[in-house]
């Protein structure tokens, strides 16, 4: 992050960082510099320092500072995808032999790149519960280079202590990664507790309005996030213009919607937890959820996520998420729109047979920032 925010609250860095006024028109918002290539002022003049947009393009850029600023690091990079940028991490710290820790509660098209595509190049896996300390210690061995967490994850919404595992990551000389797509930066900073690099995919909150499709990544340390810009233009799976743009104006609302997504969810909890049909509510603001402690000291409020296991397995969740009407059925998460899922059937289909696999009457929500009294009405009906 520049000296220059480094002072400011997070609603000011997540409106200006990035966002300087164009030097041309003093347009207030960075204009979408829909470009590939750059005039040069004679061989090796660059006017601006950018010569092709896949290494540098000034919408990105302006996105990318917007990014570390938030996440308090020193270098931010933003790609096509999350999985995208997940790859690009990947294969910039691992080689043929390394090992790596994985979380037994993860997005399933993560679990998918570890062991589909990634083992294939000769780098195996532990799964860990890395809820609990003991089981990601003990999944460290000496090939191991990094253990990857998310918390809270997806469907599960399990909870883990990023300081107590940067402990673990420090001791063992390995990277800590965190994956804070379901927090975002305004709820957890990772950094701060000792992980070394932050993982997104924009996709959600931070785009926030299910419109674009963008992944990044934030480091501590200046090297290696120089390290990976390398990675990003040799393997190009970059943020366009107009997807960075469309991020960058996402993020300018990001605390005010963080907040009512989070104050929704407690409500719509409060109703789940006396139903009659739902057997088991996960949501890291309930007392009895076994990571609240540890929720309440790392994030500054629960989030918009929330899972719940219903009565008559899985053909009676299905049923809920085929009757909801204002809780759209999709996949994905973080829009300003409610969503309603069938993870076993949809997100996680990839990790059945697993270590990660999920229970069949679970039903995933991704509450939107709708009026929350529609929302229960819809919830209500849709468990009949
Ligand atoms: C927690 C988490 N991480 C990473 C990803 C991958 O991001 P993308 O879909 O933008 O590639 C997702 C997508 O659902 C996710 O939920």
């Amino acid at each position: 992050m520049s000296d220059q925010h480094s002072h400011q609250n997070f609603e000011t860095r997540a409106i200006h960082a990035g966002n300087t006024a164009d030097p041309l028109t003093g347009a207030v918002v960075p204009p979408i510099y829909q470009v590939s290539t750059y005039k040069q002022d004679g061989v090796g003049g660059l006017r601006g320092g950018y010569e092709y947009s896949r290494s540098a393009n000034p919408t990105r850029t302006a996105l990318e500072e917007n990014l570390a600023a938030l996440e308090g690091g020193r270098r931010g990079l933003a790609f096509a995808s999350g999985l995208a940028a997940e790859d690009c991490l990947l294969r910039t710290l691992l080689a043929p032999g390394d090992h790596v820790v994985i979380p037994n509660d993860a997005y399933g098209g993560t679990f998918r790149l570890f062991a589909k595509v990634v083992e294939r190049w000769g780098v195996d896996f532990s799964v860990a519960n890395t809820s609990d300390i003991d089981s990601v210690r003990d999944a460290v061995n000496d090939r191991t280079k990094l253990i990857w967490v998310e918390t809270p994850s997806n469907p599960l919404l399990g909870i883990t202590d990023i300081e107590a595992v940067a402990g673990v990551a420090r001791q063992a000389g390995v990277k800590l990664v965190v994956d804070n797509t379901f927090a975002s930066p305004y709820l957890q900073q990772p950094l701060a507790l000792g992980a070394d690099v932050v993982v997104h995919s924009l996709t959600k909150y931070m785009g926030g309005h299910s419109d674009v499709v963008g992944g990044a990544l934030v480091t501590a340390d200046e090297a290696l996030g120089e390290e990976l810009a390398y990675h990003q233009n040799a393997m190009g799976a970059v943020a366009g213009p107009f997807d960075s743009w469309i991020v960058l104006r996402g993020i300018k609302t990001l605390a005010v919607r963080m907040d009512r997504h989070s104050e929704n969810a407690t409500k719509i909890v409060e109703m789940l937890t006396q139903h009659p049909k739902v057997t088991q509510v996960l949501y890291p603001g309930l007392p009895e959820h076994p990571g609240h402690e540890v929720a309440a000291k790392q994030m500054r409020s629960f989030g918009g996520m929330i899972s719940f296991r219903v009565e008559g397995g899985e053909a009676a969740a299905v049923e809920v998420c085929n009757r909801a009407q204002l809780f759209t059925l999709g996949e994905s998460l973080g829009g300003v729109e409610s969503l309603i899922e069938h993870p076993g059937r949809m997100t996680h289909a990839s990790v059945a047979g697993s270590a990660l696999e999920v229970p069949a009457d679970l039903v995933r929500l991704s509450v939107g920032i709708e009026n929350v009294e529609d929302l229960l009405a819809d919830l209500r009906q849709a468990l009949g």
